[in-house]
């Protein structure tokens, strides 16, 4: 039987980063992936081709909408969407085949197939047995079903479906006003179709901010895209015609129908940990199906460590990455550490939301004293230049310490801007510290600069 020092299950961002940064530290290390490439759902079907389209339909709603505010008049624009999807293809390729380049020179070794623990130190990969003195499970979560609402990937889509549409819909509903449902949605409006998210709660993006949600939801309206707030899907019929939705208003329980050419639904991840035999070993798990861990990412039996979407905490690829690095240097013997009150979250539309630490409404919630420093893009010359003044950036400092707490920004490249301010809660930094750092001029990170200095009513340009 091979033997490995560290068996890990899943070639995500958790499981791929934790089997590198495991060679590194001299360990054997063997990942198992049971996708035909590696990279897991951030690069085969998540982060990386999503980012792609973000980008080529950015490209063109700015072609056809923004560029002649600039004097630049282009005739017969066209849209090839063959091409548009090919390209993404292209660039999950690149970055597949990047992981398996990293996995030859880091000495890893890929067992292709389905992985399960059949014993503490035993993973069995169709069949075959391995022997490992760790085991670390990063298989990740999978898109969350919705009674009534059957998926087939071609009229009702996952956001794997909503990757890979041939022609833009008509009319796209998607269920969720969550971060699949606008960014997958502007990609699809940028091209042309009709966009309505139908959203249970009364406002977008749960969780954030609840000013830049305000702010986000005018700015994405104004774009056209329509939205149904305090509703909730309660079934859904294909027919010759798209599918038509039941919708039931959560406020007075009125019903109403509406018809989609295809329906997006992205109402939330799960885990995934099917057939790894998680009950027979007897590792724990909560009730929403994640594995529970402790501060170190160890689960209830020893040798077996779980990291990333398929353990508690954000659904974020570069959180499943710290953690793979955190565990790698915990079995190594080192003192492997994630900082969970400096993981940023960026949703990629346009203009961008970001943010980090602690919103208005936890710090309220905790009792927490804060100041709050604002600062709107419509004052900054460099976003006066890009013709992208939308949105602000707020930042929140302890009302006795000074200390940056949380930030959020909604504008452009705000997904760069917040950065600065994860740097900064790293390193424990007050709002003055930030303020009296030097901003090259005229960049957006002046925002950044001014927002930290309006924390003590200082700020210079407004
Ligand atoms: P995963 O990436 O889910 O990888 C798990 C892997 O394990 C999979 O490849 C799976 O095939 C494999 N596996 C599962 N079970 C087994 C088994 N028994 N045997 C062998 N292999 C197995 N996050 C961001 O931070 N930024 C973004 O921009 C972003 N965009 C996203 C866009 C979309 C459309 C989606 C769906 C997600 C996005 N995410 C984004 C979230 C991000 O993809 C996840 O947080 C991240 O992939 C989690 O990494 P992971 O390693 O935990 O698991
Ligand atoms: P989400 O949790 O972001 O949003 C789901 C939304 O659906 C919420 O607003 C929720 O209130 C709503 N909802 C739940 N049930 C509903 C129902 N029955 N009817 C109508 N609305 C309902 O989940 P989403 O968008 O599916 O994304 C999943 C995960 O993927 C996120 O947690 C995120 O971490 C990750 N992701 C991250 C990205 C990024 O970092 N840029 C991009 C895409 C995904």
């Amino acid at each position: 039987m091979d033997s490995f020092d560290l068996i890990v299950i899943g070639a995500g961002p958790g499981g791929y980063v934790c089997a590198i940064r495991a060679a590194q530290l001299g360990m054997k290390v063997a990942c198992v992936e049971q996708r035909a490439t590696l990279g897991g759902v951030c690069l085969n079907v998540g982060c990386i081709p999503s980012k792609a389209l973000l980008q080529s339909s950015e490209n063109f709603q700015e072609t056809t909408h923004a560029l002649a505010d600039h004097g630049i008049l282009v005739e017969g624009v066209k849209l090839d969407l063959a091409r548009m999807q090919a390209r993404k293809g292209e660039v999950v390729g690149a970055n597949v085949k990047g992981v398996e380049f990293l996995f030859k020179k880091n000495k890893i070794t890929w067992l292709k197939g389905a992985g399960r623990v059949t014993a503490p130190g035993r993973v069995a990969v169709d069949g075959t047995e391995y022997a490992a003195r760790h085991i670390v499970i990063a298989t990740g979560s999978e898109s969350m079903p919705l009674a009534g609402v059957e998926v087939d990937e071609k009229t009702i889509v996952t956001s794997t479906g909503a990757l890979e549409l041939d022609r833009v819909p008509g009319h796209l509903v998607v269920i969720g006003g969550g971060v699949i449902g606008l960014e997958l949605g502007s990609v699809w409006r940028r091209l042309g179709a009709q966009v309505t998210v139908v959203e249970f709660l009364d406002r977008l993006i749960p969780g954030n901010d609840g000013e830049v949600a305000k702010q986000f939801e005018r700015i994405l309206a104004r774009q056209g895209m329509k939205f149904r707030l305090s509703t909730k899907v309660t079934g859904a019929t294909k027919g010759a015609d798209g599918v038509t939705l039941t919708l039931e208003s959560v406020k007075t329980g009125k019903t109403e129908t509406l018809v989609a050419d295809v329906v997006l639904l992205a109402i939330g991840r799960r885990a995934y940990t099917a057939s790894l035999g998680l009950a027979e070993v007897g590792v724990a798990t909560d009730p929403r199906g994640r594995v529970v861990t402790d501060g170190h990412f160890a689960t209830n039996i020893p040798g077996i460590y779980a990291i990333g979407d398929v353990i508690a905490g954000p659904m974020l690829a570069h959180k499943a990455e710290e953690e793979g690095v955190a565990v790698a240097e915990i079995i190594a013997g080192q003192a492997g550490h994630v900082n969970y009150d400096a993981i940023p979250g960026v949703i990629y539309t346009w203009p961008e939301v970001a943010s980090v630490g602690k919103t208005e409404e936890e710090l309220k919630a905790a009792g927490i004293a804060y100041k709050v420093g604002k600062f709107p893009f419509t004052a900054n010359g460099r976003a006066r230049a890009m013709g992208a003044t939308e949105g602000f950036v707020k930042i929140l400092a302890d009302a006795t310490t000074d200390r940056v707490l949380g930030a959020h920004i909604i504008g452009p490249d705000a997904g760069t801007l917040i950065a600065e301010v994860v740097t900064a809660i790293e390193f424990g930094a007050s709002a003055e510290d930030v303020a009296r750092t030097c901003h090259a001029h005229p960049t957006l990170s002046e925002a950044v600069k001014e927002a930290a200095l309006a924390v003590d009513g200082r700020a210079l340009h407004i």
